[in-house]
C-alpha cells in the first residue's frame, strides 16, 4: 500500500507553519516527532471530557479514563506482537525504562565480576544506569567494539559475551548514526550464556513494524514521543518472567495490594511496577499514536523511510565538504554529517534560518562520537511526513550555509 503524504503532512498541524519566514521543513525527529492531529485530539478528549483518576473510582468519568488508559496497554502490546497485556509497563519513556530494570533487576541481582555489555553506540541512557549498577554491586560494563562505519564488530562480540556476562543491554538502531543492529545474532550470544537482554527500542518503533519476540529479548524500552505520542509517557515490555524477577521500584499508591504499618503486600504486574497516578493522557495519547500508525500501514512506513534515507544520502554526497558519518549496510531514520573544520552548531544555526529543523551534538552518544574522532555531527532524522522536497531544500540550504561559512 502506498502512502498519501499529502493527507499524512495535512494531519500534523505542526507541519503548517513557517519559521524565519520559510515552509517548515521537520528534521529533528530522532529527537521527537511531531503530533498527529488524532493524537492531539485524544489528549483533548481526556482532558475536556474524562480526566478523572484511574483504577480508583467507581464512577463514570474513573471507569471510562481507567478503560481508556487499558485500551492503550492493549493498543501497546499489539503493536509490539505481545500476547499478555500485563507486560506492558508504562513509564515516562525510555531512559525510565532502563533504569526500572536497572534498578529493580541488576541491582539485586549482579555481584562484583559480573559483567553487563552493551555497545559502543548506545545513547547515555542505556550506559549510565549500567555504570551506576555497576559502582555499587561491583560488575563490570564491557563495550562491543564498532569500525569507522558504525557497523558492530560480531567477531568482538562473540569473544566479549561470555560467562561473565550476565545482561546484554543494545540499541536496535543508533539515534547518532542510523545503524540498525543484528540484535537477534547478539541475544542469540547472550542466551548462550545464559545472561538476560535489553533492547533500546527508541528509534526503531517510530520507523515501522516491531516484534519483540523476534528480537528474542527479555526487556525492550521505547518513548512515546518519538513515536508521533505524548512526551513524558514510555513503555517497558518484558518477558513475565523477567518482569516476575524484578523487584519493587518506587513505592507508593497502585502498586500495592494491602498496606500496614507491621507490612505491606504488593500488586500483581503491571501495577506493582507503576506506583502513583500514571501518566494516564500520555499513555491514551501514544495509544493514538500507534493506531495512526497502524492506520498507515506500518511496513509502508518503512520503505517510504528506507526511499527518503537512500535519496537523502545521494544528495549530501554529492555536497563538496560534507562528510557522512555512520556508514553501516543497514540503516533507519538517521543521516549524520560532519564539515570538517565547521561547528556543528554553526551548521545546525543557519539551517534554521531556512526553516530546518535539525540536531546538531553529541547526541547523548558521546562515547560514539569519541569512538570516530569527532565531537559531534549535523543529524537529519526522518519520519513518515517528510518528502523528497524536504531533503532537496536541506541540500540547497547546505550548499548556501557552507558557502556563507566558507567551508
Ligand atoms: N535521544 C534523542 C535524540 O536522539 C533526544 O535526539
Amino acid at each position: 500500500m502506498g502512502l498519501d503524504l499529502q493527507a499524512i503532512r495535512a494531519s500534523v498541524p505542526a507541519l503548517a507553519q513557517q519559521i524565519h519566514g520559510k515552509p517548515l521543513v521537520y528534521l529533528d525527529n530522532g529527537a521527537t516527532a511531531l503530533k498527529p492531529q488524532p493524537v492531539i485530539d485524544a489528549l483533548l478528549g481526556y482532558y475536556a471530557g474524562y480526566s478523572a483518576n484511574v483504577h480508583r473510582g467507581v464512577h463514570t468519568l474513573s471507569v471510562r479514563a481507567t478503560e481508556a488508559l487499558e485500551a492503550a496497554r492493549r493498543d501497546v502490546a499489539a503493536h509490539l506482537c505481545v500476547q499478555d497485556d500485563c507486560e506492558i509497563i508504562f513509564t515516562r519513556g525510555t531512559t525510565e525504562s532502563i533504569n526500572l530494570v536497572a534498578q529493580t533487576w541488576a541491582r539485586r541481582t549482579l555481584v562484583a565480576g559480573d559483567e553487563i555489555v552493551v555497545s559502543a553506540m548506545e545513547h547515555h541512557s542505556n550506559i549510565v544506569p549500567w555504570q551506576l549498577v555497576a559502582a555499587e554491586t561491583g560488575a563490570v560494563v564491557r563495550v562491543l567494539p564498532m569500525d569507522d562505519r558504525g557497523v558492530l564488530d560480531l567477531t568482538a562480540a562473540a569473544e566479549i559475551i561470555g560467562d561473565k556476562t550476565r545482561l546484554l543491554a543494545v540499541v536496535a538502531v543508533s539515534n547518532a548514526l542510523g545503524t540498525v543492529n543484528p540484535v537477534r545474532k547478539l541475544a542469540a550470544m547472550a542466551r548462550a550464556v545464559g545472561a538476560k537482554v535489553l533492547v533500546d527500542g527508541a528509534q526503531a518503533v517510530p520507523h515501522g513494524a516491531v516484534d519483540v519476540h523476534a528480537y528474542d529479548a527479555d526487556f525492550f524500552a521505547f518513548s512515546g514521543h518519538k513515536t508521533y505520542g505524548p512526551t513524558g509517557i514510555g513503555v517497558l515490555w518484558g518477558r513475565r518472567e523477567a518482569l516476575e524477577a524484578c523487584g519493587t521500584w518506587h513505592g507508593g499508591g497502585d502498586m500495592i495490594r494491602s498496606v500496614s504499618f507491621e507490612g505491606t503486600t504488593f500488586a500483581e504486574l503491571p501495577a506493582r511496577l507503576e506506583a502513583g497516578t500514571p501518566h494516564i493522557a500520555g499513555a491514551i495519547g501514544l495509544g493514538a499514536a500507534l493506531r495512526w500508525m497502524q492506520s498507515l500501514d506500518l511496513d509502508a512506513i518503512a520503505a517510504h523511510e528506507a526511499d527518503l534515507l537512500a535519496y537523502g544520502h545521494a544528495l549530501l554526497r554529492e555536497i563538496p565538504g560534507l562528510r557522512p558519518i555512520g556508514e553501516a549496510p543497514q540503516k533507519a531514520g538517521v543521516m549524520s554529517f560532519v564539515v570538517d573544520g565547521v561547528h556543528p552548531n554553526d551548521v545546525g544555526t543557519l539551517l534554521d534560518g531556512y526553516g530546518i529543523a535539525v540536531r546538531t551534538g553529541h547526541h547523548c552518544a558521546e562515547p560514539a562520537m569519541r569512538r570516530l574522532g569527532i565531537s559531534g555531527t549535523i543529524r537529519a532524522s526522518l519520519a513518515v511526513y517528510n518528502t523528497t522536497e524536504d531533503l532537496d531544500r536541506l541540500a540547497e540550504a547546505l550548499r548556501r550555509a557552507l558557502r556563507l561559512l566558507g567551508a
